[in-house]
């Protein structure tokens, strides 16, 4: 197979896990006997630098002549957020490639490596036989892009975001909601805030509507707030979850904190075609960037998902999930994953271990 992928590596961590995970992409074809052609292009505060704009149209052609897009991560340090180059820069650059190639659909996966089981931040009992929940967030609607106003009413400053959802965009992202459930568990919960908001109401009204197409699949609506303190006390009983884009913002990240990293997961954001972006959601982490100390392992699990999700190429994505699990297995730690007592290495020595269990 012969494929076109875009590189985007941003700032901060990202040019150096990505460094890694390509050398992970460029092992899986030679062993499998693909070829995949890679073309670097700039984003977030690295694209400022050059062109002026956090997504220049470059960077954006460039997107639309590959097969898929592997991300790293955009974004500044604390004591830079002053500078123009990193105002609006993660808004401007993730929001602009959402926008740009209709990603409606957002895939976070949060699971708790049965490795892993001590660095959770909930108590092992609340663990039970394993935490494995797949998101899925609604990215094309909602109050992000909804019309936004500033003005002023009597001498008062006043702000305004119009969260809007039609049905289409509902409808579209419930079906592979479903479609999700049924190749895992079978369960699907959808969630809303449909005791107060109209949107939450035709939310709710219109996934029901999709269910009658999946009579396999159990469906159970929960409220936001009730959503997130169910995380916290039972995150077992989650399987697929699914929910707009703002709740699904707040939602994933507060999952993203049980597997005891941010640097552990991958994401993928899909379009009604089939192409897809692939991104660890775990930030640029420009506190430790430029030091070798970056957890390589999400950026390594984005490229497994897009060969899966982007290249139907299952065998290769699985074998790259089970080099990263052997790894864990065998003891490999960076930073972010050391238990009291264990220790650490690198990200490069991390993509090691991973090779050489490929
Ligand atoms: C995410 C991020 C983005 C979002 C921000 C940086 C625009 O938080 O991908 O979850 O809100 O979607
Ligand atoms: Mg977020």
């Amino acid at each position: 197979m012969e494929k076109k992928i875009a590189v985007l590596a941003g700032d901060g961590i990202g040019p150096e896990v990505m460094a890694q995970a390509l050398r992970v992409l460029e092992a899986v074809g030679q062993r499998f006997g693909h070829s995949f052609e890679l073309n670097e292009a700039l984003v977030g505060g690295a694209a400022y630098d050059e062109f002026g704009v956090h997504f220049p149209d470059a960077t954006k052609q460039l997107c639309a002549d590959s097969d898929a897009i592997l991300f790293g991560s955009v974004g500044g340090p604390v004591s830079e957020m002053h500078l123009e180059k990193w105002q609006n820069c993660e808004v401007n650059a993730l929001l602009g490639i959402r926008k740009a190639f209709s990603f409606n659909c957002n895939f976070r996966p949060v699971k708790v490596f049965p490795q892993l089981r001590s660095i959770c931040p909930l108590k092992e009992e609340l663990i039970k036989d394993g935490i494995d929940i797949l998101f899925i967030r609604e990215l094309n609607g909602d109050l992000y892009f909804g019309e936004k106003k500033r003005f002023e009413r009597d001498g008062m400053r006043v702000a305004t975001d119009l969260a809007e959802y039609t049905e289409e965009q509902i409808s579209s992202v419930a079906k592979v909601a479903f479609d999700a459930a049924q190749k895992r568990s079978g369960r699907l919960c959808s969630v809303d805030k449909a005791n107060v908001l109209h949107t939450s109401k035709l939310w709710r009204e219109v996934v029901h509507e999709v269910a009658k197409d999946y009579p396999d699949v159990e469906l159970e609506d929960m409220l936001v707030d009730n959503c997130a303190m169910q995380l916290i006390k039972g995150p077992a009983q989650f399987d697929v979850v699914l929910t707009s884009n703002m709740f699904g913002d707040i939602l994933s990240d507060a999952g993203a904190v049980l597997p005891g990293s941010l640097g552990l997961m991958a994401s993928a954001s899909m379009n009604a075609e089939g192409f897809g972006l692939y991104e660890p959601p775990g930030g640029s982490a420009q506190d430790i960037a430029g030091k070798g100390l970056a957890n390589p392992i999400g950026q390594i699990l984005s490229v497994a998902t897009m060969l899966t999700f982007s290249f139907g190429l299952t065998e290769e994505g699985k074998c790259i999930e089970s080099a990263v699990e052997k790894t864990l297995e065998a003891g490999f730690r960076t930073g972010d994953i050391c238990g009291s007592g264990e220790s650490s290495i690198g990200t490069e020595q991390m993509c090691d271990a991973v090779l050489e269990r490929l």
